[in-house]
Order: structure tokens, then sequence, then C-alpha cells
């Protein structure tokens, strides 16, 4: 089925110029760029949106981290969005990521991957809702 998935290109990447690079990734995949912002999170709004990671160890440097530098986040839509986002983003972790995904060609680390995106459904509609009205999203 067709579905939204809400993606973010991280502060190592938007650092190194590589927006244009990972959003030619999503359409190359067959996924489309129905709204774009760059952005720079406040503390706040970093610790919230990762609210799910507040009792992990590496909370402190995730949300230090997000507010480093702008991120641009994004809504992408196509046949089964939330999957294929993923294959493309590859695997968390640089060094377990899949030959051609973005992780492996960009990301530096665990932490500096590069790319977030949604992991199911619920949570695609919950942070796509957090970022964009439903007037930004043009599909
Ligand atoms: P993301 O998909 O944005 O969701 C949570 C993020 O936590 C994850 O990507 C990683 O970038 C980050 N993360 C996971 N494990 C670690 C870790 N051990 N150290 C730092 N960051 C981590």
């Amino acid at each position: 089925a067709i579905q939204r998935t809400f993606s973010i290109i991280k502060p190592d990447a938007t650092k190194r110029n590589l927006t244009g690079a990972i959003a030619a990734k999503f359409e190359a995949a067959g996924l489309r760029i129905i709204a774009s912002k760059r952005i720079q999170l406040s503390l706040a709004q970093a610790q919230d949106f990762y609210g799910v990671h507040s009792e992990r160890p590496f909370f402190g440097e995730l949300t230090e981290f997000m507010i480093s530098e702008p991120i641009v986040v994004q809504v992408l839509e196509g046949e089964d969005a939330i999957a294929k986002n993923r294959e493309v983003m590859g695997a968390t972790n640089p060094a377990d990521a899949a030959d051609g995904t973005i992780r492996k060609e960009f990301a530096l680390s665990i932490g500096e991957n590069s790319v977030h995106g949604s992991d199911a459904p619920e949570t695609a509609a919950e942070e796509i809702a957090y970022f964009f009205s439903g007037l930004e999203l043009v599909g």
C-alpha cells in the first residue's frame, strides 16, 4: 500500500552538505519527498521527540547531537514507504549497514548516523504530525 513516513537528515549530514545526496537516494528508491524543511531543534524539542529513549545511556549524547547543527525534516511517500525507507537507510550502526545504503556510504558512527526514519505506521503518523501541518504535505 502507499504509505507516508517521516525522515530526518541529521546534523552530521547537513554539516557535510549531504542533504542533496541523501534526498537523491530516497528519490532513486521511488520515495517521493512530499514535504521538506530545514530547521534548528531546541534542546526541549529534541528531548521531547526522542522521549522514548530518555532512560537510555546515550540520551544526552543523542539530544546534544541533534541540536548541534540544523536538520532537514521530510515526509516521504510511496509503496511500502516505511520499510523501503528503512532499507535505503541501512542498519542503525553503519558498521552493520549493507552496501549502497545511506548509512554505509555516509554515516560516521551509531550516533552520527546521518538519518532517522520512522519504524512503524503509528510512529510515522505521530512524527509527521509533530513537525508538519496537513497543509505542508503536498502529495
Ligand atoms: P534514530 O533512528 O534517530 O533513533 C534513536 C537514535 O539513537 C538512533 O537513530 C541512533 O542514532 C542513536 N543511538 C542508538 N544507539 C546509540 C549509542 N549507543 N550511542 C549513541 N547514539 C545511539
